[in-house]
């Protein structure tokens, strides 16, 4: 299905890319980090030809979790400053860009307004395309950062808001396959290690405990073991931890309850990209064997593309459950990717080139476009087959 129906307009025609590219300015300000970032698009792949991210951890920490007013007043304060020093890191005048993009949502919406109205505010004053850019269309296209990416590919978009796999056809271009039916991973991650005492956010703690435990005395709960679909559930394994984590009394009971965590995440991780490899596989014979490694030269010359899996968003920071998947991943043919480390998690370069990509399609947003604190990827889908039964009147949130 199309995602830009009700947000996103074509222009007269593509943006054609040019012989220097695309250059985009991206903002970034749905959740505790204010970001900006310029990438370039052009005919050898993405540049980014700066990146700034100001994180708000410091703000929160305290409270253990993200407080919305505190995050927009945060916002408030340093998108104007984020954005001069990513202009001025990539050594451009404002005249250098061809549009200016931002996350329109989904997220704290308060937060979103800041950025999506500097963005508005910076297009209108330079007289340039504003381009409204879904968070998560972000993450998906943020492996692009790293490695010259063709689409299609599958995709495990595992955040803290969100946990989907996808079929990534193109920008804009999006089916879901399975989406979590409570937390999402990297809310489970941050919820236990909040109950173990580890700070905020709780993924990178966690991770850096689990590196000395064994998690092997501890038995977590398996999800949704029955089912033949691709959707997630981890409140039974968020519940169980947290009553663990009253007993552990030692730092070693704590690293094996974290490593146990760790292994039980990643177990349903893959578990559930795995049955999506086999169906995607089915659905495509048209992909080549992904894991075959035949010289790209010779794909390319029968114009054949290969099985891609990507794993995007924060907990593909993860290096253990990284690792998992991209054993399982070669294991059914498929070739792995991730952003590179730093793009994981929240950055305005995957908003940049997103915007970048939809520009060079001519999808660019009205000026007076909303800013959404829910916002599916695949609508159609999401509405029809709501995973959260009351959407409210907010809409579906996956
Ligand atoms: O993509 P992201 O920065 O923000 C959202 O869009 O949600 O993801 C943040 C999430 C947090 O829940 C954080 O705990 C988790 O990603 N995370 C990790 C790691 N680094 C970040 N989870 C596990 N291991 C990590 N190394
Ligand atoms: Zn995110």
């Amino acid at each position: 299905m199309k995602m830009d129906a009700d947000y996103s307009r074509a222009t007269d025609g593509a943006t054609e890319r040019g012989s220097d590219g695309l250059t985009v300015l991206g903002l970034e300000t749905s959740c505790d980090e204010t970001a900006a970032s310029v990438v370039r698009l052009s005919a050898a792949g993405a540049q980014v030809l700066s990146s700034v991210i100001h994180s708000q951890i410091d703000d929160h920490a305290a409270y253990g979790g993200v407080v919305p007013e505190i995050a927009a007043r945060s916002h408030v304060e340093m998108i104007d400053g984020v954005t001069r020093r990513a202009m001025a890191e990539a050594g451009l005048d404002w005249s250098a860009l061809d549009g200016v993009a931002a996350t329109a949502g989904p997220g704290l919406v308060g937060g979103v307004m800041v950025g999506l109205s500097y963005g508005k505010a910076a297009a209108l004053a330079r007289g340039l395309p504003l381009i409204a850019v879904n968070h998560l269309e972000g993450h998906a296209v943020s492996a692009r950062l790293g490695a010259e990416t063709t689409y299609p590919f599958l995709l495990l978009l595992v955040s803290g808001g969100h946990c989907q796999l996808l079929e990534v056809r193109g920008i804009g271009d999006m089916s879901r396959l399975g989406t979590t039916i409570d937390d999402a991973a990297g809310e489970a991650f941050d919820k236990i290690a909040k109950a173990m005492g580890l700070g905020y956010p709780g993924g990178p703690a966690l991770e850096k405990l689990a590196a000395s435990g064994d998690g092997s005395r501890f038995e977590l709960p398996r999800a949704l073991l029955g089912r033949k679909d691709c959707d997630f559930s981890f409140s039974g394994l968020k519940t169980a931890a947290s009553r663990l984590a009253q007993t552990c009394e030692t730092d070693q009971d704590r690293a094996d309850l974290a490593d146990a965590v760790q292994k039980a995440i990643g177990r349903q991780l893959a578990e559930r990209s795995e049955r999506a490899m086999k169906d995607y596989a089915e659905a495509h014979p048209e992909l080549a064997d992904g894991a075959l490694k035949q010289p790209s030269a010779a794909r390319e010359a029968v114009g054949q593309k290969e099985r891609l899996f990507v794993v995007a968003g924060g907990v593909a920071a993860n290096k253990t459950i990284r690792r998992t998947l991209e054993d399982l991943a070669t294991k059914h043919g498929f070739t792995f990717l991730a952003p590179p480390m730093i793009y994981c998690t929240d950055n305005a370069a995957m908003i940049a080139l997103a915007g970048a990509e939809r520009l060079e399609k001519g999808l660019t947003s009205d000026i007076d476009v909303a800013a959404r604190p829910r916002w599916p990827l695949d609508e159609a889908r999401a509405n029809v087959d709501p995973v959260h039964k009351k959407t409210g009147r907010k809409g579906a949130k996956a």
